[in-house]
């Protein structure tokens, strides 16, 4: 494959084999615990790497090694490994990669679970974790300066679609040696690669656009092989992989995720705008938008905005109760990334790990609602979000 295809061929056709023994075009599903070999000697020379194949499934399976190649070559990555959570991939990154006195730098804006692993959990273990207010730079640069061995951003942020700067953060890591790694759930490598920006591991929640369909969970980590390396053998140890039938969902998703995301991308745009223009929204929330504060940055490093936006409407949390049910084209729920429109309050979806006063903390007004566009057809969802607005 060339590096410029376009999104819908690199999804269809990046790292495609023909299996071996079958010539299948689709990856089979590998439902093995087990591998069995005929001679010791051939089975200790695979236990051993020092030849190709598969011991147990929570090591490897063929079927998971196939997704980890298709997402390493999405995300112009040297090599990758697979989770059955994103928070799997999220936890044992950060466990495989931090020592006690190390420091991690982060942004107050990650997702929920994730602000509390540098909030609660890394300093239970005595790692120094900084957590910097998320759009200032020179912050974060200042943190990076005074020590650190790990740097953890997200782009766009969960839920407040905040843009993180890439390229001059993950270049201010390695200037002290840093790890700069990125959550890439919300861009997706069809929009944004930041491994390409000068990032070292590129993290997926894979149950969100990665499977798309809302009916697997999963996790990635790819990148610099090296690191990829230490993850998993991590992971080896506390054994959260990714199941040979989880992975075979994940590889069929991954042929649409070109298209898919075309389409949540143009979809999301235009609802912004529109809501924008509503009288009884305060805010609108997306890095499309001229009027984001991040977008001249989000120009330079995607080629589409993804497929999340958030407004606040006036009336606050009480608003948002009475608006919600009303809409006909979403359900209410704790997911995005679907072919599905998913809404939700950060206080039920992003942040529901967090007490009142933590999210106050975190700078998530109680008034937000993160709409996940799907991928319907734009003028039903503009008439759905006229209809629930005009009820109030
Ligand atoms: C940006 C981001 N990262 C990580 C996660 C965690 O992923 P999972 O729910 O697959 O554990 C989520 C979940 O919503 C997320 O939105």
């Amino acid at each position: 494959m060339h590096q410029n295809e376009g999104p819908s061929t690199r999804s269809v056709h990046l790292s495609r084999r023909i299996d071996p023994s079958t010539h299948a075009i689709v990856p089979p599903i590998c439902a093995n615990t087990a591998f069995a070999y005929e001679d010791i000697e051939t089975w200790r020379a695979v236990a051993l790497n020092q030849a190709p194949g598969d011991i147990y499934s929570r090591n490897s399976n063929p079927t998971t090694t196939a997704f980890e190649e298709k997402v390493a070559a999405l995300e112009r990555a040297e090599s990758a490994t697979s989770f059955a959570t994103g928070m799997a991939a999220i936890s044992t990154t950060l466990f495989a990669l931090l020592s006690p006195s190390q420091h991690a730098v982060s942004v107050r804006d990650a997702y929920g679970a994730t602000y509390l692993h540098f909030t609660q959990i890394l300093p239970r273990f005595g790692v120094i974790c900084d957590v910097c207010e998320t759009e200032d730079h020179e912050a974060i640069e200042a943190a990076i300066e005074q020590g650190c061995d790990v740097l953890y951003l997200e782009s766009p942020t969960n839920p407040t679609l905040k843009v993180l700067d890439l390229a001059r953060l993950s270049a201010a890591a390695k200037k002290v040696g840093a790890i700069a790694i990125v959550d890439n759930t919300f861009a997706t490598p069809i929009n944004q690669t930041p491994i390409a920006l000068g990032a070292d591991l590129v993290i997926h929640s894979a149950t969100k656009f990665l499977c798309g369909h809302g009916d697997v969970l999963g996790g990635v980590v790819c990148g610099r092989k090296d690191l990829v390396e230490k993850v998993y053998r991590y992971r080896e140890l506390t054994g959260p992989s990714m199941d040979a039938h989880v992975a075979f969902l994940m590889l069929r998703s991954l042929k649409t995720l070109g298209l898919r995301v075309q389409r949540h991308n143009e979809n999301a745009l235009a609802l912004a705008r529109f809501l924008e223009k509503q009288l009884k929204v305060e805010r609108v929330y997306y890095p499309g938008l001229e009027s984001h504060p991040g977008h001249e940055i989000a120009k330079r490093q995607m080629s589409g905005f993804g497929g999340v936006l958030s407004f606040e409407l006036k009336g606050g949390f009480e608003a948002v109760t009475r608006f919600l049910p009303r809409l006909r084209y979403a359900y209410m729920a704790a997911n995005l990334g679907q072919v599905e429109t998913i809404v939700g309050p950060p206080a039920t979806t992003s942040h529901v790990e967090l007490s009142d006063e933590e999210r106050a903390e975190a700078g998530v007004p109680e008034g937000l609602i993160r709409y996940a566009v799907g991928i319907e057809d734009l003028d039903d969802l503009k008439a759905d979000l006229t209809q629930a607005l005009a009820s109030l």
